[in-house]
């Protein structure tokens, strides 16, 4: 639960880059410095099963990279009632957020770490590709999870070799 009483910055990086279904005051891409996104969190309750995991993305510390994603500016009532999975041994902490326009702010990220049950960690890029073409979950397929991630880094103009080279072992399988 946050206790402050005005509007707090959450920084996406992941699913929250192309779907947000809560009520937010405003949404503007921003960059967070010092993390990578990583496919090392496993998913078997949205995009996989426990017989099937799936995988999605984390973030991991790595000085002097930068992450691009988008940031919501939302109310503390709505922050209040938000899923952003603090259960599952997802981290929060805060860090400065980079605008487009030179601007700054502060704002909340959650992380899986390696601590919590459901991490994967590193693996293979055609791996974590043949991992995610076979998981499907109730939140749907998990190479539409990818796919959609890939084209909104690609509108952010994020160069993410990592999510990149594991779209392209997906289209093309060896
Ligand atoms: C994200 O997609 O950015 C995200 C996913 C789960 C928890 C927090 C953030």
């Amino acid at each position: 639960r946050f206790d402050g009483r005005e509007s707090v910055w959450l920084f996406g990086y992941g699913s929250l880059i192309f779907k947000a279904d809560f009520p937010y005051l405003e949404r503007r891409p921003a960059a967070i410095e010092g993390w990578v996104r990583r496919f090392w969190q496993g998913s078997h309750d949205h995009r996989g099963t426990l017989e099937s995991p799936g995988r999605v993305v984390t973030l991991i510390e790595q000085p002097g990279a930068t992450c691009r994603g988008m940031a919501y500016r939302i109310s503390p009532d709505v922050f209040d009632h938000l899923d952003v999975r603090e259960k599952n041994g997802y981290l929060r902490f805060t860090t400065p957020l980079y605008f487009e326009n030179g601007e700054q702010a502060e704002g909340l990220v959650y992380i899986a770490t390696p601590d919590n049950t459901a991490f994967l960690g590193p693996a293979h890029e055609r791996d974590i590709a043949r991992q995610i073409a076979g998981a499907h979950g109730p939140s749907g397929p998990n190479d539409e999870y990818l796919l959609r991630l890939a084209e909104a880094l690609r509108e952010l103009a994020d160069d993410d070799a990592h999510v990149f080279g594991i779209e392209r072992y997906l289209q093309h399988p060896e």
